[in-house]
């Protein structure tokens, strides 16, 4: 405790961005420390995994050193250590969570442990004060792609999910193939800005009908298959045009599933959560489509969508809030139940 507020210092450490944050009172972000290993990974089109965790290891103490000094607190100052325990890359994860369990044996501090999905919702009540549970989230991301209804802090209904790739494993293997670069989310948005999205009409695939489900792998492969085409033809391809197609192909089936699950759900609040939801088309189409049925929109700042620690400690708060408790012979997994937050 410090001037009365009830301390969470989080770790996060999933995939490649090593961050410690400390959080008041679960919702105000006193420090959030990203050091980002994307430059080491560019050069390899994708993150490495044994090259990840060599440089958590390497990064997490200098990053723990900058989040406490930047709150201006000590680790006398804590109240509550949180620590994402899954799912991500299994090495990466054990290095943010053995640091974790380290200060928590040496101050005696309780840990409590977050399902990285959990984090991303959590984003959400970090930039919005006012905002409580129930809601829908849709949580976009590398991994991951699924509405779920926010029932409470803790509990959590998965209405759909993908059957294949992820929306930004979708973007990511696209912006490769049309040699844009890695991370290749940011870098189609940026090409779509400058392409006609109705020049090339990629497939939308929406599933059974009241299906809440997606599925990208059809739509990536058409764009492979567009691209040969056109090479084999000898005609120069226009990337801008492709990546505008591609997003908004994808973003349609996205905005659509979610009013649809808001219209079975009668939820009046949607949250967007996730690295993907950082998408400008995506932002713009789903404000948009609320607005137009009277729903309330959530989003977090962009810094607050991609992986940081600020919102694994928000999650963390209201775990340990509502009675969760782990102690220090908690695990990491690479795979975890959202609904549960058991392997
Ligand atoms: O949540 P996140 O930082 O990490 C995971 O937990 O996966 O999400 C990373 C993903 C990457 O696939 C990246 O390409 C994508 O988010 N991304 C975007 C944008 N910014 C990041 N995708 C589309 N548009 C963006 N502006
Ligand atoms: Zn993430």
């Amino acid at each position: 405790m410090k001037n009365d507020q009830f301390l969470t210092l989080a770790f996060e450490s999933s995939c490649d961005e090593t961050s410690v944050a400390v959080v008041a009172d679960g919702r105000k972000v006193l420090s959030n420390i990203i050091s980002s290993q994307i430059k080491v990974h560019q050069v390899f089109g994708g993150v490495v995994p044994e090259i990840a965790s060599r440089h958590h290891l390497e990064n997490v103490n200098s990053v723990l050193e900058q989040a406490l000094a930047e709150a201006d607190v000590t680790l006398d100052d804590i109240d509550l250590i949180g620590v994402t325990k899954g799912p991500g890359l299994i090495g990466a994860l054990l290095i943010g969570l053995a640091t974790a369990k380290a200060v928590s044996y040496t101050t005696g501090k309780p840990i409590s442990g977050v399902h990285h999905l959990h984090g991303h919702i959590s984003a959400n009540y970090l930039q919005h004060p006012e905002l409580e549970p129930p809601f829908l989230a849709l949580v976009i991301s590398g991994g991951h792609t699924s509405i779920i209804d926010v029932k409470g802090y803790n509990e959590f209904e998965i209405l759909g999910q993908t059957r294949d790739d992820a929306a930004g494993e979708a973007f990511d293997k696209v912006a490769r193939v049309l040699g844009l670069g890695y991370p290749g989310g940011p870098l189609i948005d940026k090409a779509s800005k400058n392409g006609d999205p109705n020049a090339i009409e990629f497939k939308r695939v929406f599933l059974e009908k009241d299906s809440l489900d997606f599925s990208f792998s059809g739509i990536k492969t058409g764009v492979l298959n567009y691209l040969s085409n056109q090479k084999n033809r000898g005609i120069q391809v226009n990337a801008a045009d492709v990546a505008a197609g591609f997003q908004q192909a994808v973003m349609e089936v996205i905005v659509s599933k979610v009013m649809l699950a808001a219209k079975q759900t009668g939820r009046k609040k949607i949250a967007l959560a996730g690295g993907v939801a950082a998408n400008s088309q995506l932002r713009s189409m789903m404000e948009e489509a609320c607005k137009k049925r009277g729903i309330e929109l959530f989003r977090p700042a962009p810094i607050l969508c991609t992986d940081n620690a600020a919102m694994i400690g928000c999650a963390a708060y209201y775990r340990y809030k509502e009675g969760f408790r782990d102690d220090l012979h908690m695990d990491a997994y690479a795979n975890l139940n959202l609904e549960t937050c058991e392997p």
